[in-house]
């Protein structure tokens, strides 16, 4: 039985990613810091159910730390690492930009380096869509330049990418990197804009829509994804960068229609200016994902949303 190492595991995607594999008979071990960036509860919640699984196994460990997080390579055997633990919020960036550096940038290297001491082939990392910063050049395809970051979440993501390149070209090591577009659904992030909408909208608070609702924003559903980031674990490609989205932006004010829908309330809309480090829109070029991964998104905005608020109302018991 292979096992992978999964970082972030108590963290939304790394949670589902676990599950996926974990169904698939593979050993699982799972590594978190549990941080309190969103309510620990959730993410000790989502280790419950992962902790059914007889083949799971999970380590409170801070990936910043290279020497505890090397007593686990010394403890398994890893076939492959599936690197999604990282600080995942724009706008947190701006306000404390050293712990996104610590985390995504050093934390990341030092997984890469064990994975070279470890003599790890497989290296799946997680990247983002905020990468291709105020790009305008629609839809964003992997050989679009990045070099423009307009966060430091997406400077620190960037980073992290030229690092896994470097380990590729000196050791070998085969690293995927997938730049995921706005994933949701539900066990989402507290932190983003479904979660903190569905909350408001239930508890008649206003909700504050950023850039006067002109954002696009290609959502993307946490299974599509699971899909693509266990292809991507299962494939042996040298070094690619790969785009994971669902390929069809929604503008925000359409997002807020569905959850309207969803919940059958009616949204209380504060329109504000845009937040320093957004980007207007994001759209997923997929032509690589799918001829490399068959890629296939199949869950459209109306589903998924009515997925989540199914979920929230029962988990927040509203
Ligand atoms: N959700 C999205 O829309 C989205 C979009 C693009 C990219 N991504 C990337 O996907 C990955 C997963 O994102 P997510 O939405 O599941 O976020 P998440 O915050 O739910 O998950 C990340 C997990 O990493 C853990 N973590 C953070 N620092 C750590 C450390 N030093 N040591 C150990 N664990 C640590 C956190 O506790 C958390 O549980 C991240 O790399 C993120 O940047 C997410």
């Amino acid at each position: 039985m292979e096992t992978i190492l999964v970082t972030g595991a108590a963290g939304f995607i790394g949670s589902y990613t676990c599950k996926a594999l974990l169904e698939q008979g593979y050993q699982v071990v799972g590594i978190d810091d549990l941080n309190d960036y969103y309510d620990p509860a959730l993410k000790e919640a989502r280790l419950q159910w992962l902790r059914r699984y007889d083949q799971f196994l999970f380590h409170k460990i801070d990936f910043r730390d290279l020497v505890t997080t090397q007593g686990i390579f010394q403890q398994y055997q890893f076939e492959r690492i599936c690197h999604l633990g990282a600080r995942a919020g724009v706008r947190a960036s701006v306000e404390d930009p050293l712990i996104y550096e610590a985390t995504n940038i050093r934390g990341t290297l030092n997984l890469l380096e064990l994975a070279r001491q470890y003599s790890i082939r497989y290296f799946v990392l997680a990247s983002t869509s905020s990468v291709y910063g105020g790009n305008t050049k629609l839809p964003f395809a992997e050989t679009d330049p990045v070099d423009h970051p307009v966060s430091p979440y997406a400077a620190t993501k960037k980073a992290a990418e030229i690092l896994a390149y470097t380990y590729h070209h000196l050791y070998q090591i085969h690293c995927i990197i997938l730049r995921f577009f706005t994933v949701y659904g539900p066990w989402g992030r507290p932190d983003m804009a479904l979660f903190k909408f569905t909350q408001a909208i239930l508890n008649d608070q206003p909700i504050q829509v950023y850039n006067f609702g002109k954002q696009r924003r290609d959502f993307t559903y946490i299974d599509d994804i699971v899909a693509g980031v266990v292809a991507a674990l299962h494939s042996d490609y040298a070094y690619e960068i790969i785009n994971l989205g669902n390929s069809n932006p929604e503008q925000l004010i359409d997002f807020i229609t569905a959850i309207e829908q969803a919940t059958g309330k009616t949204a209380r809309q504060q329109l504000i200016e845009a937040q320093p480090g957004d980007v207007v829109e994001t759209y997923a070029d997929i032509t690589k994902a799918k001829q490399l991964l068959k890629f296939q998104p199949t869950t459209n905005l109306v589903q998924g949303i009515e997925q989540f608020v199914r979920w929230y109302r029962d988990y927040y018991h509203v």
